[in-house]
């Protein structure tokens, strides 16, 4: 493998220094752009795409050719994990993720079992030929969902606000969801670690909807199993560390307990300033964050405004890679992503004291 040319993500997530702030956006491949709209066209279909290494692998680096960009992230879906279970993955437009199967009774849970990482292999081969395409130019993260969110959608079988169908097993059989969150951890832990050998470089776990939990449950039902897959992590890897993101929405009350999980990052969503969010996690981990994607949409000069305010509510010093506090939106104009990458890199030396 050749040698990693821009580690600054890599550095910044271990909290290293760096001579500017790294970025990268999440969903970065995406509808906002035409060529990935494009190439989904030609894929036929969402599911496709991701099953397709070539097509994954081609609109990883579609971003990457616009943007300097300090990281990939694999193209690919948390929900594949449900899909390679047997529920019966697809996308309806307009509705976003729907499961033909879901688990609708107690035998269901009872039946599912880790799925056969054969069937995922889609993801690994994506991972390893983006990895060749890279060259090492920049670092690709790997990703999964957490336990937590991924049994939101196949107990309720695609988004619901509320999730009435997963509240209401959560209150009449707390086990049977156990049950069900620790396959899922096993499960979780075991794509982590093949996408991590197949070549993924850092990693980050999406908890969508741990933010709906108060946070006696959120420890239960979702840190619990968090802590359960960091213990099954691999952690190094080729000699290098390979470090771990942490990502809830709505979970910014929730900070200090997510630093304290063993996680090196959190990705923080904008309900908080990063101020506020360095002082609640302290030395623990390095945060990742925090526009809200709806300022993408600003004048260029409010944009670059955004990212004066952000980078100085970091601070001077180390362990911030600059992103949203969630997914880009498919309305953000293509050319607004450059004024945010280049104010990241321009404005932010002055907090670094490394050259
Ligand atoms: O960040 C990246 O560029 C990597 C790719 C990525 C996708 N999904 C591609 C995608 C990642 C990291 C995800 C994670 C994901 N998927 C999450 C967690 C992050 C978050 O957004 O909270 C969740 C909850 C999902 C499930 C999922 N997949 C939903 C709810 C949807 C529909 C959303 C929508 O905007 O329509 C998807 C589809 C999806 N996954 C798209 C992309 C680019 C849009 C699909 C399309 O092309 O139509």
């Amino acid at each position: 493998m050749p040698v990693l040319k821009n580690d600054r993500l890599l550095k910044a997530l271990c909290r290293e220094p760096v001579d500017i702030t790294p970025i990268w956006i999440m969903r970065q491949a995406g509808r906002y752009l035409p060529e990935y709209r494009a190439t989904r066209e030609r894929a036929g279909s969402f599911m496709n795409l991701c099953k397709t290494p070539e097509l994954a692998c081609e609109v990883t680096l579609q971003p990457l050719r616009r943007y300097a960009l300090d990281a990939a992230i694999i193209f690919s879906d948390i929900l594949t994990i449900p899909d390679a279970m047997g529920l019966g993955l697809g996308f309806l437009e307009g509705q976003g993720p729907v499961f033909a199967y879901p688990l609708r009774r107690e035998s269901d849970i009872r039946h599912l079992q880790v799925p056969d990482l054969e069937r995922l292999n889609y993801v690994y081969q994506a991972i390893q030929l983006t990895r060749q395409e890279l060259a090492g130019n920049v670092p690709l993260i790997g990703f999964c969902g957490s336990p937590w969110t991924l049994a939101a959608y196949m107990v309720e079988g695609r988004s619901q606000p509320g999730f009435p169908l997963l509240r209401k097993l959560q209150q009449e059989n707390p086990l049977l969801l156990h049950k069900l969150l620790d396959i899922l951890a096993n499960s979780v832990c075991a794509h982590l670690n093949a996408q991590i050998e197949a070549g993924a470089q850092a990693v980050m776990l999406f908890d969508t909807w741990g933010g709906m939990l108060p946070l006696s449950e959120y420890e239960v039902f979702s840190l619990a199993y968090l802590k359960q897959i960091l213990a099954g992590l691999i952690r190094h890897y080729n000699n290098r560390k390979i470090p771990v993101i942490f990502f809830t929405k709505g979970g910014s009350h929730f900070l200090n307990q997510m630093a304290n999980t063993g996680c090196d990052a959190i990705g923080v969503d904008w309900e908080i300033s990063l101020q506020t969010a360095r002082a609640a996690v302290g030395e623990k981990v390095a945060l990742q964050g925090n526009m809200n994607p709806a300022r993408l949409l600003d004048a260029p000069d409010s944009i670059r405004q955004s990212v004066v305010e952000i980078l100085a509510a970091f601070g001077q010093g180390e362990g911030h890679v600059f992103n949203l506090g969630h997914g880009i939106t498919p309305d953000v104009p293509p050319e607004h992503v450059s004024v945010l990458v280049d104010a990241v890199h321009e404005l932010s030396k002055q907090y670094h004291q490394a050259r």
